[in-house]
């Protein structure tokens, strides 16, 4: 038999809410022995709720006394409020734009012979949503995407990709919804060559053009000496 080196007794006040508004909070007051929480007072039920021997008995005792409930009652506002007013001011109804990419990117699974990848990047609060719309209907089939993925800096980024068969005609949407829009923001794929593509291949052309220049010129210049040295007389 071991005894512990020592016994650990503490209480943990929660505020459990969905809006800053009074009715929309709920506070829990544990206390807890050793891990285990023996006693609860929960705002919803006004009371004290038992989870042990000693705990029911508390709460029995606690709740028979109005003057405590009284005093735990009023913790909700006098603790919660104040509390929770300061986070929603310094960021829970704040919210930041993201910013939307469509890109092409090769197929995971070979099912279809194109796959298109939804980016959306620095967006906050966390709660997203990004859907895809084929001629204007919602595809759920073939769509994967990853989890809401934190920065680190409190903004987020979430990846959505499309696996498809191209249609001619066809017009591929990548719909976001998030608090900082206004109304769903929409991306049409245009399948023409994007941009950074098209500034590879001008850089590209413009290598070659300036080697065939430099080569050219070099083909002159060795055709003109070697023409010179012809000339010259050989005796
Ligand atoms: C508080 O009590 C209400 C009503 O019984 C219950 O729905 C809620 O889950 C309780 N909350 C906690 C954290 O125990």
């Amino acid at each position: 038999l071991s005894l512990p080196d020592a016994f650990l007794h503490y209480y943990l006040a929660t505020c459990v809410f969905t809006s800053s508004e009074l009715p929309d909070i709920e506070y829990i007051h544990s206390y807890y022995f050793n891990k285990i929480e023996f006693i609860r007072f929960n705002s919803t039920v006004g009371k004290f709720v038992g989870y042990t021997e000693l705990g029911i008995r508390n709460a029995e005792r606690w709740n028979n006394d109005p003057a405590f409930l009284a005093q735990r009652r009023a913790q909700k506002e006098t603790y919660c409020k104040p509390g929770i007013e300061t986070r929603y001011r310094a960021a829970l109804d704040k919210t930041a734009e993201p910013s939307v990419r469509l890109t092409s990117v090769r197929p995971h699974s070979g099912r279809h012979p194109a796959m298109l990848m939804c980016s959306v990047y620095n967006f906050y609060p966390k709660y997203i949503s990004v859907t895809w719309l084929r001629d204007g209907q919602p595809v759920t089939s073939d769509v994967t995407s990853t989890d809401e993925l934190a920065n680190g800096d409190w903004y987020y980024q979430i990846h959505s990709y499309l696996e498809y068969t191209p249609r001619s005609g066809e017009k591929i949407t990548c719909m976001v919804e998030h608090a900082s829009f206004p109304s769903p923001k929409k991306v049409d794929w245009n399948p023409s060559m994007p941009q950074s593509d098209r500034n590879k291949i001008a850089t590209g052309a413009s290598g070659l053009l300036l080697g065939l220049i430099l080569s050219l010129a070099g083909l002159i210049y060795y055709k003109r000496k070697a023409r010179g040295r012809v000339l010259v007389p050989t005796s």
